[in-house]
């Protein structure tokens, strides 16, 4: 970052004697205040909950623009990333800054691949849930316990360390999905194949069984590997900016990671596809297209807590790229399986419109966004509802290693530790029981 050619002043209408802050540029983007003296220098914080107008770190390794809806990773524009590149290259991207050529790319892959078996101990503690466990609880269960597995490689202060643990975790995260799948369906966990694509073998693991052969549909192959492309990174967001918060006490990378695990759970961020899908059953089992008018009624009443799933965003004040490009894929994914006229898609498309005419939506700059059309692609692949949000946390994984690692290489790193706006009781002294 670089000095900006101005400055802020911050003075007081109650006399305090005014203090100058320096501002900085990125290359692209706002600029920002340094208000890291403010305390010192005033005794006062600023107030920004939820972080509306903060930011946290420096970091070059991705760029929103949310009112011209651009998304760039290390630079590259997704749309071209989604088109002209597969997940582990947008991985190596992610985790090294550029793109690999055909012999690193080569060399990466294999090492991913000769990554993706877990230790045979970790089937154990799925034992321990109900079948009928939700996944993501399973998923921020076994990540956290990888760290039991590897104390070689945990010191997040090594850098070497910290390159075995991310090539760990995005190697296993398939795995771990795909066998928190099949335990739910009581089916046996099918062993990673090396000789197939990073999107094939997750494919074979999930819908593969020991008694038949399992043929990859390229089709379906690439626009999983796409699906991931798109989840890959998002620069500060709340699961992200979990992991950070969480890497910056010095932990170990799977105990961060599984915390953005549980961050992303949420539907107010990850779990917003599986909630995006719900919500277009409960609107087809009303009726479908005849019913969307009803549907947003509610959703423009404030006295409902009822919220047009998949659409709007912290930063995307246009329309979410990846929506765009995850809607493609949708078509793709439903003319190769003859669902074309998968009534689900009919329905998202025209609340999509609908939506985008009502002012409600408009005024408010509220879009799809990435996981408006994610569910119904991933369920015409055949993948329960309940797993979407742990597909998001597979593709995920990278960015949170990617930001992880940015911030620990960064030698002015410290622990996270925001302030606070004090409202509760002033000093008092505690009172006999018999007094209370
Ligand atoms: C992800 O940060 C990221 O980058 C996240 C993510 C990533 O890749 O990491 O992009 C992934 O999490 C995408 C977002 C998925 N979430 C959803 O689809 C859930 C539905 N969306 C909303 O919950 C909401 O839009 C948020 C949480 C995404 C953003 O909320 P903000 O920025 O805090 O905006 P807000 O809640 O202050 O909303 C502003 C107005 C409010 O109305 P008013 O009070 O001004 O009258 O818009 C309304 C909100 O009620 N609004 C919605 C709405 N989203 C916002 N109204 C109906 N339906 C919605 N979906």
């Amino acid at each position: 970052m670089k000095l900006a050619d101005n400055k802020a002043t911050l003075s007081f209408s109650n006399g305090k004697p005014a203090i100058e802050l320096p501002v900085y540029s990125g290359n692209i983007g706002p600029d920002v205040i340094d208000i890291r003296k403010l305390y010192g220098q005033t005794g006062m914080f600023t107030y920004d909950p939820g972080f509306l107008s903060t930011a946290a770190t420096q970091s070059a390794i991705t760029y929103i623009d949310g009112d011209k809806g651009e998304l760039l990773y290390r630079g590259y524009p997704i749309e071209q990333l989604a088109v002209n590149c597969d997940f582990l290259e947008t991985c190596y991207l992610l985790l090294k800054g550029n793109l690999p050529n055909a012999t690193e790319k080569k060399d990466f892959t294999e090492l991913v691949t000769h990554h993706t078996m877990v230790n045979e101990q970790m089937q154990f503690f799925l034992r321990g849930f109900r079948r009928d466990a939700h996944p993501m609880a399973i998923l921020t269960g076994l990540i956290g316990a990888l760290s039991a597995f590897y104390h070689d490689s945990t010191d997040i202060n090594n850098p070497e360390h910290r390159e075995i643990s991310a090539i760990r975790l995005i190697a296993k995260l398939p795995t771990l999905v795909a066998m928190a799948y099949k335990y739910g369906i009581g089916q046996p966990y099918m062993y990673p194949q090396n000789d197939l694509s990073y999107s094939g073998n997750f494919l074979r693991m999930m819908f593969a069984t020991p008694c038949e052969d399992y043929k990859v549909n390229p089709v379906i192959e690439k626009a999983l590997d796409r699906i991931f492309i798109l989840h890959a990174d998002h620069e500060q967001n709340a699961s992200t900016s979990t992991v950070r918060l969480c890497g910056s006490s010095g932990t170990n990378p799977f105990a961060a990671i599984a915390a953005g695990v549980a961050c992303l759970w949420g539907p107010a961020h990850g779990g917003a596809n599986e909630a995006a899908l719900n919500m277009l059953y409960d609107i087809q089992k009303q009726g479908g297209v005849a019913k969307i008018g009803e549907f947003i009624k509610q959703v423009k009443d404030k006295n409902s807590s009822v919220k047009l799933m998949g659409f709007g965003h912290r930063v995307y004040k246009n329309y979410d790229p990846r929506a765009k490009l995850m809607q493609q894929t949708c078509n793709e994914v439903l003319t190769e399986l003859g669902l074309e006229k998968d009534p689900l898609f009919a329905l998202a498309k025209e609340l999509e419109k609908i939506a985008l005419e009502d002012d409600y939506f408009v005024s408010r700059k509220l879009y799809p966004n990435v996981d408006f059309y994610s569910g119904i692609v991933q369920r015409a692949i055949g993948i329960p509802v309940n797993l979407f949000t742990g597909i998001f946390a597979l593709a995920r994984t990278v960015g949170w290693i990617a930001q992880l690692n940015e911030m620990i290489g960064d030698p002015e790193y410290k622990i996270g530790r925001p302030r606070q706006l004090y409202t509760g009781s002033e000093r008092r002294d505690v009172p006999h029981i018999s007094k209370r």
